[in-house]
């Protein structure tokens, strides 16, 4: 292949590439419009020569730029340097957030909690209604209620005042004065005994028990005559009983007011087991 093939096209583009620098240089220098140093001696004007002298390698285009600059108007002096005040965005118009979401949420369960603690403390600390067990009871006419007690085979209960009701003998009313204590007997003395139906040894309801005319509790076995004085059993005590007085006829029990039954021993009816024992043990 003939090199000059090559060489000749090679030196066509270098020719035309320092061709086009020339022109370039040439329109920049014309831009520019660059004194002479001799000329610049000449010149007497110190202010103007130091200002030419600055602009002696500048292009055209960027003397343009800085004449456009110089000819813009001058920005007004801000003399208000005071920072405008926050003011939150529309919440409407931007929705609501999760975090927002989250927030409400745990406000609203902590009220909630909040609220229903406030409302069991209320309930605990609001006042009981009257009546029930811990108050005192009209319990009615002595005469109906110890025929109530007969017509119950012996053994009135009440869950109102978590109590039994038996009939006294008049009779032994004389030994009751001397073991019970003043607040029980206005009810013995009226012919009725008003129990405690704990039992005073573990505290288990103490039913009755038709054969024997006794209360015997099947937790341990405890036994106690009709008057609730004990026969048998691990019992500490007779049964507890209730504050009681009788006004106009009318028994009123204070079940607010219990005092702890008789000792070990203590027989003032003397009534033995009047049939077989509902609990294993005791005396027949
Ligand atoms: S609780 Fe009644 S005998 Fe033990």
């Amino acid at each position: 292949m003939n090199p000059l093939v090559i060489v000749i096209p090679v030196v066509v583009v270098l020719a035309g590439v320092v061709l086009f620098a020339a022109s370039r240089r040439r329109d920049s220098g014309g831009a520019t419009g660059a004194l002479s140093r001799e000329t610049l001696k000449r010149d007497k004007s110190a202010t103007a020569l130091e200002s030419d002298a600055e602009l002696v390698g500048v292009s055209g285009r960027q003397v343009e730029a800085s004449a456009a600059l110089d000819r813009r108007p001058a920005a007004p002096a801000t003399t208000n340097t005071e920072v405008a005040p926050f003011v939150p965005p529309d919440a409407d118009a931007l929705g609501i957030s999760r975090r927002k979401f989250f927030n409400r949420s745990i406000i609203v369960l902590m009220g909630l909690s909040l609220s229903g603690f406030g409302a069991a403390i209320l309930a605990f600390l609001w006042p009981m209604p009257k009546g029930g067990f811990g108050s005192k009871i009209r319990v009615g006419n002595v005469a109906e209620i110890s025929a109530k007690i007969t017509a119950s085979k012996g053994f009135l209960y009440s869950a109102e005042g978590r109590m039994w009701m038996t009939n006294y003998p008049i009779s032994a009313f004389e030994k009751a004065k001397k073991v019970y204590p003043a607040a029980v007997l206005p009810s013995m003395e009226a012919g009725i005994v008003a129990l405690y139906q704990k039992c005073p040894h573990l505290g288990c309801r103490v039913p009755s028990c038709a054969t024997s005319q006794w209360f015997e509790c099947p937790c341990h076995g405890s036994q106690y005559n009709a008057a609730g004085e004990k026969k048998g059993g691990p019992a500490p005590r007779g049964m507890d009983r209730f504050a009681t007085s009788v006004t106009g006829g009318v028994l009123t029990v204070d079940t607010g007011q219990i005092f702890q039954g008789p000792a070990i021993g203590t027989n003032t009816t003397g009534q033995e087991a009047e049939g077989p024992h509902c609990v294993g043990g005791g005396e027949h």
